[in-house]
């Protein structure tokens, strides 16, 4: 059934990717790691709300602001159908992922991790998974350790069960899959070790949940962020996930708005989850929008998604193996990898390999990617980065091939 979805089909619902870039040449977006491209349902989902709907939520009764309250309610629903998650309670919505991370770091965070506590995170962590706990670590005496990357780009396991061992760590905060290198983490193995531990996870799924099914109950995890815009969705939306438990004892991260039950001049009292943690005004447009890419991937399936990338990856895995001086960071093992490759072409530098394969109006990223301390484990200052989504094709990959000869050209390599 799902070998019959169409990649045309799919790429006619995309208007952005009929574009004409440099030189009138056909875009050709491979740069889906950092945001995805919008499908039409999305744009008319969000035009709809401010032309028809508009009104704010949770406050007014009147016919607008309960057909808006209705639609951003019913987005959180998705988002739980889409996750597998039991109660929708724990949902909330946010700004992306470095918001979701900096809210765990600031109200759990702060009232759980003390002087010489550790917080274990990983080399190829996303930076947004990174500062947070240098800021909270650096403010409560306590330590950040880093689970290392061997050269195939996984992670060192063992090295988390020495952490682990030590009695000390509070928090382990794991990307799903690694924005550079597309490693896809062993989320089972590392619940094992940290269940038996007793110690709690934040999984950063801000490159997973966009291109493989997760489930939330499967995972077992404490707290869970991802971005929208990463996902067919908006900019400006992302979901943190909070065991309930949890997230009861979390005190609010801002002041303000929807949060709020009762305020009196010297003390408040606060609403009941999850609105205790979407203060002021929320993204009421965005996340209406959002819930349209819920609906596209759920009607794709996720299993479609991640077969189709496993496609194109492999292909463009064994075309660029073959172009003399590109090295290819991270596992060859497509079962391990996402739709992320990150590559380095002879002594050429990234910005001037995206420069020239801009010109042929192919779309990669190049540079640390957020990344540095990854950047500083393969010893190099920066890559480029191919990355692919739904709509991405074959012939896409040829046309990114045929710029890496151009540019090979033009070195004289
Ligand atoms: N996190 C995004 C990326 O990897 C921006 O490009």
């Amino acid at each position: 059934m799902q070998t019959a979805i169409s990649v045309e089909k799919i790429r006619e619902d995309f208007p952005i990717l009929k574009r004409k870039v440099r030189n009138n040449k056909q875009l050709v977006y491979l740069d889906n790691a950092a945001t995805a491209q919008k499908p039409i349902q999305v744009i008319n989902a969000i035009s709809d709300f401010y032309t028809n709907h508009n009104s704010n939520i949770h406050r007014a009764v009147h016919a607008l602001a309960e057909e808006a309250t209705e639609a951003y309610e019913v987005t959180r629903d998705k988002v739980a159908q889409f996750l597998n998650i039991k109660d929708r309670r724990e949902i909330i919505f946010v700004r992306g992922t470095t918001e979701a991370i900096n809210l765990v770091a600031y109200t759990w965070g702060r009232q759980n991790v003390k002087q010489g506590d550790i917080i274990v995170t990983t080399e190829y962590e996303h930076h947004s998974n990174i500062v947070p706990w240098q800021l909270l670590t650096q403010e409560k005496g306590a330590k950040l350790e880093y689970i290392g990357v061997n050269d195939d780009g996984e992670l060192l396991l063992d090295q988390l069960e020495t952490y682990l061992a030590t009695g000390k760590v509070k928090l382990v905060a794991i990307s799903q899959m690694s924005n550079v290198l597309g490693t896809i983490t062993d989320m089972a193995e590392v619940m094992r070790m940290c269940k038996k531990a007793e110690v709690k996870v934040l999984v950063d799924g801000a490159q997973s949940v966009p291109h493989m099914k997760v489930d939330l109950q499967q995972i077992g995890c404490d707290f869970f962020a991802f971005s929208a815009h990463k996902m067919l969705g908006p900019t400006g939306v992302g979901v943190l996930w909070v065991r309930k438990e949890l997230l009861e004892q979390m005190t609010p991260f801002h002041g303000g708005g929807d949060m709020i039950r009762e305020v009196h001049k010297y003390e408040t009292t606060w609403n009941d989850l999850p609105y205790k943690f979407e203060a002021g005004t929320p993204n009421i447009a965005d996340v209406i929008g959002f819930s349209a890419a819920l609906d596209y991937l759920s009607n794709l399936g996720m299993d479609f998604v991640r077969n189709h990338e496993i496609e194109i990856t492999k292909y463009a895995l064994e075309k660029m193996s073959t172009i003399k001086g590109l090295k290819i960071y991270g596992t060859k093992d497509i079962s391990k990898r996402g739709g992320v490759i990150s590559f380095n072409f002879a002594d050429i530098h990234p910005h001037d390999l995206a420069t020239i394969i801009d010109e042929e109006g192919v779309a990669i990223r190049s540079g640390h990617h957020c990344a540095q301390v990854l950047m500083e484990r393969l010893d190099v200052a920066a890559t480029s980065r191919a990355s692919f989504y739904i709509y991405n094709t074959k012939e896409e990959v040829d046309v990114l091939i045929k710029s890496l000869e151009k540019a090979a050209r033009l070195f004289k390599l």
